[in-house]
């Protein structure tokens, strides 16, 4: 895509890198050395546990032949054309560098739409301000889904086409945890590519360090993540994974207490003065900046970046003060880590918004 920097180019010289510190999803902080063998084994070990336990959380099924994938991918393109004409509704695109978003059921505010950024902060956008989901979704992805057992009938009210250009990516995430059920249910198409989990992103320059487990994701592959994978670790889509277009369909379901913002500045359930807080411009309707294409683009990261949500421990606590996200490393504090009691050995470090 013209005017977009591949951030693989940029991957290619940085990572892994020597004596560049990463800390890693349970909080150590590790040089990229040589040697050191005992801490080094120890440190393996320590990874392979808790790979083992994302690797719990964990189901795929080859489902879609390539003749089936082959007309889901027409219908992609279906899609992203009907969106380049403007014939979907305000929230039902989101269009950032190397990476387009397409949400259909539901759609919720995230990242740099939040005027009070953060953990927890997430909303569902009133009913009926995205499309409907598709018919061929439902025909060609859900009940098949639903025939091979992956999912009940009924369960999905949400499906977000993800569309990924090469170098494309999204930064370490929860999936929001007050608003998606779980399990969370992936479909890939057009290329294969690796989900990783446990990666701690760097920017400027951007590296990301290495994930404590690659999870293949081809095309054509069903992915269901439940448990530690879904809750207790953050997952992500490196550039360097997104070799070709790629584009992924996200099947959830929200909770029935996922707050929600109300078209309605009159309705109780979020006063207007909130939502103002709550709501800024989307990007997609912010008018085109004629410079922005010679700019360095990290903007995707810096958005995904704030897409966060509750660990199912802050959760259960109450504690909204943040997702399960990971700051920038020089915005780290000490002292900014909560421990897990159901993961003692994994600390989640909180982003301050
Ligand atoms: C996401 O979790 O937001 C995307 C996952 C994928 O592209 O497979
Ligand atoms: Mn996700």
């Amino acid at each position: 895509m013209a005017g977009f920097t591949d951030l693989r180019e940029k991957l290619k010289s940085m990572t892994p890198h020597r004596d560049t510190v990463f800390e890693h999803s349970n909080g150590e902080k590790r040089k990229y050395r040589e040697s050191d063998d005992d801490d080094d084994s120890e440190y393996e070990e320590r990874r392979d546990a808790e790979a083992r336990k994302v690797k719990s959380g964990i189901k795929q099924a080859s489902i879609f032949t390539q003749e089936e994938c082959a007309l889901i991918e027409a219908k992609i393109d279906e899609v992203v054309a009907k969106a380049d004409k403007g014939l979907y509704r305000e929230h039902t695109v989101d269009r950032a560098p190397l990476r387009n978003k397409y949400f259909f059921g539901e759609g919720y505010t995230y990242g740099s739409q939040l005027e009070k950024r953060g953990p927890g902060q997430e909303r569902l956008y009133s009913k009926g301000e995205v499309d409907e989901i598709p018919d061929w979704v439902h025909e060609l992805v859900i009940d098949r889904l639903v025939t091979h057992g992956v999912i009940p009938e009924g369960f999905v009210n949400s499906a977000v086409i993800n569309d990924y250009q090469p170098g494309g990516c999204i930064v370490s995430h929860v999936d929001p945890i007050h608003i998606f059920e779980r399990p969370i249910v992936s479909v890939s198409f057009f290329s294969d590519s690796a989900l990783c989990f446990g990666c701690k992103f760097q920017f400027k320059p951007i590296r990301v360090s290495e994930p404590v487990l690659h999870l293949p994701v081809r095309r054509g592959s069903v992915t269901v993540l439940s448990d530690y994978a879904a809750d207790d670790i953050t997952h992500c889509i490196r550039p360097q994974d997104i070799k070709e277009r790629r584009a992924v369909i996200i099947l959830r379901k929200t909770r029935p207490d996922a707050p929600r913002l109300d078209s309605d500045s009159r309705s109780p359930s979020i006063h207007s003065s909130e939502r103002r807080h709550i709501l800024k411009a989307k990007r997609s309707h912010r008018k085109a900046d004629p410079d922005a294409a010679h700019r360095p683009r990290i903007l995707e990261m810096d958005k995904e970046l704030q897409r966060r949500s509750l660990s199912s421990r802050q959760r259960r606590h109450g504690d909204s003060s943040s997702e399960n996200s990971w700051r920038r490393t020089e915005e780290r504090e000490p002292g900014s880590r909560h421990t897990h009691d159901h993961a003692p050995t994994r600390r989640v470090k909180m982003r301050r918004h």
